[in-house]
């Protein structure tokens, strides 16, 4: 059925209402003609805002979008709760949005309301981490496999090709870190590199600051530390310089992100070895948002490269 704007929007009302609770200050109006064209109202439901990652992937999709005048975008924060998401996604459809931009916390929860959208026809644009299937418009992403590989084979040569390594590993649930694993698995091959101990973090620093601290009650000889992401090298640098015997100094860190504000700064500081830079892929999810809404054909996925920053 197609639905007038007045319609859409007594819609769009009575769900709002019937919904209640929502925080967000604005909430989509309908679709509108405006005398420069047709306005697009975009729902991007972001997994959490409390890594300077995410915080970056959000001004990055505010700054591409700022230029387009026909683009309007309502911003949720999951705050790192699937079942938040879920209902964000949910809320989004019921809401009639033109098109949904999802960065999901974890791949198989998101599946399902994701292929709900499509099923109403709301296209959606997946960013940084993979869902289940295909039932999605365009998968945006780094590539976790290259760059779990370029580390490997950064720390192989690092080390001179053998020592013992603790693996502080994303959340498992999510695509980026199985990736980041199994590359670095390739990167490593051939070398006498050991991963002698390996935890889930679940990206989270205080997770990483944690395990590295458990690690090293248990290991008198760690000679590298491979975190998934900035936050968690930086979580292991802090647990090393914490027990205080100047083992940070020994240890090498690795990294992942690479922001200039984050990563790359523990970089120039000395904390890191290296980092590899993390595309937050804002400026490509707006590009390709307008061309699906103005009917063109997208690639079903893009990949993006990364750039090793090192001392
Ligand atoms: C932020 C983050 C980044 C990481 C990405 C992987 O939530 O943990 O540090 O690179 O997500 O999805």
């Amino acid at each position: 059925m197609k639905l007038t704007g007045f319609m859409k929007y007594a819609m769009i009302f009575t769900v709002v209402m019937a919904a209640g609770c929502s925080k967000t200050p604005e909430q989509p109006a309908p679709s509108s003609e405006t005398t420069s064209g047709k306005v697009w109202n975009i729902g991007f439901s972001q997994c959490n805002l409390g890594e300077p990652w995410r915080k970056q992937m959000n001004t990055d999709i505010q700054a591409a979008a700022a230029s387009h005048k026909n683009l309007k975008v309502f911003y949720k924060d999951a705050q790192n709760d699937t079942a938040v998401q879920q209902n964000q996604v949910r809320e989004f459809v019921q809401q009639g949005v033109d098109l949904i931009i999802i960065s999901p916390k974890e791949s198989v929860p998101l599946t399902k309301p994701v292929a709900e959208a499509m099923d109403k026809k709301i296209p959606v644009i997946v960013l940084d981490r993979a869902l289940e299937g295909d039932k999605f418009t365009c998968f945006i992403g780094g590539d976790n496999r290259q760059i779990g590989r370029e580390a490997g084979k950064f720390l192989a040569k690092l080390l001179g090709g053998k020592g013992n390594v603790v693996e502080l590993k994303g959340l498992m649930t999510s695509t980026p870190a199985i990736d980041r694993h199994e590359g670095f698995i390739e990167g490593i091959k051939g070398s006498r590199i050991n991963i002698i101990f390996n935890a889930d973090c679940k990206w989270l620093e205080p997770d990483a600051q944690r395990e590295m601290k458990s690690a090293l009650a248990r290991f008198p000889v760690i000679d590298a530390v491979y975190a998934h992401n900035d936050p968690s090298a930086h979580g292991a640098y802090l647990a090393a310089q914490q027990e205080g015997k100047g083992r940070e100094k020994s240890i090498k860190f690795i990294g992942i992100d690479g922001l200039p504000t984050e990563g790359a700064k523990y970089v120039k500081d000395g904390i890191l070895d290296a980092t590899f830079v993390y595309p937050t892929c804002g400026p490509e999810a707006i590009d390709t948002a307008l061309k699906v809404l103005k009917g063109e054909k997208v690639p079903k996925e893009i990949i993006l490269p990364t750039k090793a920053i090192t001392r």
